[in-house]
């Protein structure tokens, strides 16, 4: 392929790449910015295949149809609750191809390196070292082969932030001397490390914020592996990655209401060890038999899903359920809040996998207003982003998040097993209100069965909203 063809190829990639992020800032475009990406890296793996440096193509081949078998496999086999230890395990497969790349770009070019060169290699390695052990710990947490909680221990951000400014130290050190390759491989060998300690006193409950984290710092080793071997659209496609995983931890961290710094050094999301007062205080129990009584008389019905919504994988039934409200001719929607579930857009993932209309789903700003003039609040598996104490309790981790609020609503249902707090392990006071009805029980099996009341008064089959 020729140079202008080739770079013609590039630039189509990128402009692709960058519709497709833009396309992800809405769930209505999300598909098909996806849909962009997808065709953006096709040109680009397409452009490369064809360039003239290749000299042959059996490992090429070979490398496809390794990676092809594990992606595939990842994508067919691994279950939507498990994206974020998919994303992890993709995350350090990037960063360990941009570190293998970074060494044999040394070997090639040892021992005469330019200046410019040695910058790009240096940092390829360190932050693609880093990404790779840090994400496999957090697909470890996730996955909870090894313990979830904060694992920490005396002087421990001391020590991580003096190994850190050792790793720059090596790193300065390289690009004056770089045919030292102790140096290289020491600075390898610091960010393996470093990646493994700066998860360790992160709870597995906080890892999306990190996994955002690591994906910015592999997207950097990209872009400086573009710089390495002068490939424009690894650049660019390695700063837009680094820019957005950055920006998205900043977001994720101030939806949750806590300093960035907080997620990264404050050793929290600890795993409770008490469930805080709620045991103590009592509820009266609801069935769905009284949950139909009340909706047979709504007119008006907001969704609020919920992290356990996603354990209970009940997002068919909630819509299923809020299908046969709507031919009954009550309003329903979905209020979503940003950081409901455990990781960013969660809940619209998916209530999109149950096919639930975009058009019913609605921010916290567009749906809080409407509370007050809302019949019934349906809270599936949510908890947190419910909580009034979010509002005045200071003490609370809570404090100062926006919520949802139900609590304006006539009547609130929670669908949830216990009275256990939600991760914040903060007691939601909301339980023992009386306009509250809990239904305790794990959320598919209680709507299941309200879906069944609900079919057998309506007698027909559900017609699909917005099919
Ligand atoms: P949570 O406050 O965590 O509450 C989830 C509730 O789901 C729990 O109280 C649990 O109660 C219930 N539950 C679990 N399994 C269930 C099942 N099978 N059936 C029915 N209920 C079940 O969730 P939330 O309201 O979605 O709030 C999210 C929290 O996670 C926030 O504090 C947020 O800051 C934090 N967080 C979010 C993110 C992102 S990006 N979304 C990332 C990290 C942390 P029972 O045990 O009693 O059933």
């Amino acid at each position: 392929m020729s140079d202008y063809l080739l770079e013609a190829a590039y630039l189509l990639a990128s402009v692709l790449f960058i519709v497709g992020l833009k396309g992800l800032s809405s769930p209505e475009t999300a598909r098909r910015g996806m849909n962009f990406a997808a065709a953006g890296m096709f040109v680009a793996v397409v452009g490369t295949l064809l360039r003239r440096e290749i000299v042959s193509y059996e490992w090429i081949i070979v490398g496809f149809i390794i990676g092809s078998l594990i992606g595939g496999a990842m994508a067919i086999f691994m279950p939507m609750t498990a994206m974020p230890q998919r994303i992890a395990l993709s995350h350090s497969f990037g960063a360990l191809a941009a570190t293998m790349v970074g060494i044999v770009k040394y070997h090639e070019h040892f021992p005469n390196f330019d200046t410019g060169l040695m910058v790009a290699l240096g940092f390829e390695i360190l932050f693609g070292s880093l990404t790779i052990t840090g994400s496999l710990m957090a697909f470890s947490k996730l996955q909870e082969l090894i313990k979830a909680a904060p694992i920490t221990y005396r002087f421990q951000n001391v020590s991580n932030i003096a190994m850190f400014f050792c790793a720059v130290g090596f790193y300065i050190f390289l690009i004056f001397k770089p045919d030292l390759s102790w140096l290289f491989f020491g600075l390898v060998a610091l960010g393996l490390v470093l990646g493994v300690l700066m998860v360790l006193p992160i709870g597995g409950a906080d890892m999306p914020v990190v996994l955002a984290l690591l994906n910015s710092y592999a997207g950097l080793a990209s872009a400086a592996t573009g710089f390495a071997i002068d490939n424009k659209v690894l650049i660019i496609a390695g700063a837009l990655d680094g820019a957005s995983g950055f920006f998205l931890s900043i977001m994720m961290s101030r939806s949750m209401n806590r300093s960035f710094l907080n997620v990264l050094f404050g050793a929290v999301g600890a795993v409770k060890t008490e469930s805080g007062k709620a045991e103590e205080k009592t509820v009266i129990r609801y069935t769905v038999e009284d949950v139909k009584f009340i909706l047979d008389n709504a007119q008006s019905v907001i969704i609020v899903p919920g992290y356990g919504m996603a354990v209970a994988q009940a997002q068919h039934l909630v819509y299923e359920v809020a299908n046969m409200l709507i031919q009954r001719g009550v309003k329903v929607r979905f209020a979503i809040h940003p950081v409901a579930g455990r990781m960013p857009g969660h809940m619209n993932v998916l209530l999109a996998e149950a096919n639930v209309p975009y058009d019913l789903l609605c921010e916290p700003g567009q749906i809080n207003d409407d509370f007050q003039n809302t019949d019934v609040v349906l809270v599936v598996g949510a908890n947190d982003v419910v909580n009034p104490a979010a509002r005045y309790k200071k003490d609370s981790p809570l404090y100062g998040m926006p919520i949802l609020d139900v609590d304006k609503a006539r009547t609130v249902v929670f669908f949830k097993r216990s009275l256990n707090p939600g991760f914040a392990n903060e007691d939601n006071e909301l339980f023992y209100d009386q306009k509250t009805m809990m239904v305790l029980g794990d959320a598919k099996t209680s709507l299941t069965s309200l879906a069944q009341l609900l079919k057998a008064e309506s007698g027909a089959k559900p017609a699909l909203a917005g099919a």
